[in-house]
């Protein structure tokens, strides 16, 4: 896919500079008007859905766009991995979703964790635009904002005539009113407590001295293997004396699914990643190996 950015495979952080990125862009109808005005800019779109990933694609094709790149994954993560300090230069966000719930606050896309990543990501005065129809998610993200005490802060009520986003003509067909906030980078970011993943460069098979597995010891089951660090095993298949466990892992929040293999060679197993699963190689995932690996040793 022409711009696609797997965060699995790629060198990361990425060489751009002065980029302007999306994210949530949704139909990616407004990644493409901005991309197509304004030729010589890079811009970047960050999704969580295939579905918008996909009719991104199309659109990209049909416009014969080649100043688009996205990506896959949660915001949080593509800009704690991908991007360099100071390498972008304005950060759109239009109609993110407004999560309601106490519960579901965590969700939210410019909760102050997230807005720290992303002002450690912006040069000097550049900015974040949020364009929202939702008066608490604002008052949420300007509270957000206020507390890294970076950023100047201005919030505007908006007239507008053409809607240029899916949401956008949703919300003012209903009469809803919309507002822009946009928050200028003054100076760095106050440090705060983060979530963090580590790379490795490559992950190492666990050797299991046994010849028999009990497996049912792993199969449906969830395990909090540190702070931070939750596997939970599905299904498994057989072939001969060979298994494949479908696999979850949450590290700190950044969720992996992939094959485990545990292979026989004569009088041991080894534990491995499937080498058909596409994985980021963390820290999390090798020690999620050596878990798997004693915990079938302590079984025999
Ligand atoms: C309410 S829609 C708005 C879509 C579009 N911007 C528009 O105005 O029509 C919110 C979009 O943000 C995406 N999204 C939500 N949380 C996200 C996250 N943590 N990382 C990346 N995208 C996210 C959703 O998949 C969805 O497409």
């Amino acid at each position: 896919m022409q711009g696609y950015i797997d965060i699995r495979r790629i060198e990361k952080p990425l060489r751009f500079e002065n980029l302007i990125v999306e994210i949530g862009f949704g139909s990616g109808d407004y990644l493409v008007k901005i991309a197509s005005e304004n030729k010589d800019r890079v811009f970047f779109g960050v999704e969580k859905s295939w579905i918008s990933i996909n009719k991104l694609y199309k659109k990209i094709i049909q416009n014969k766009l080649n100043n688009i790149f996205f990506c896959r994954a949660d915001a949080y993560w593509v800009f704690y991995l991908l991007f360099k300090d100071q390498s972008i230069e304005k950060i759109i966000i239009n109609y993110p979703d407004p999560w309601f719930k106490k519960s579901h606050i965590e969700r939210r896309v410019t909760k102050r964790e997230n807005l720290y990543i992303y002002a450690r990501k912006l040069v000097p005065f550049g900015e974040i635009k949020v364009r929202t129809d939702d008066y608490q998610l604002l008052e949420f993200t300007v509270k957000e904002a206020l507390a890294l005490r970076c950023f100047s802060i201005n919030t505007t009520k908006l007239e507008i005539v053409e809607p240029e986003t899916k949401y956008e003509k949703k919300w003012l067909s209903i009469g809803k009113t919309i507002y822009d906030l946009v928050l200028i980078k003054q100076k760095e970011p106050e440090s705060i407590d983060i979530k963090e993943i580590r790379e490795v460069e490559r992950l190492f098979p666990i050797k299991v001295p046994t010849k028999d597995l009990n497996i049912n010891k792993l199969i449906y089951k969830e395990f909090k293997i540190r702070e931070g660090l939750y596997l939970k095993i599905f299904s498994f298949w057989e072939k001969g004396s060979d298994y494949a466990l479908e696999t979850l892992v949450s590290e700190n929040g950044f969720l992996q699914t992939f094959l485990t293999i545990l292979k026989r060679k004569n009088d041991y197993y080894i534990v491995d990643v499937s080498p058909f699963s596409e994985i980021l190689k963390t820290e999390g995932i090798q020690e999620v190996l050596k878990f798997i690996g004693s915990s079938l040793t302590e079984i025999i």
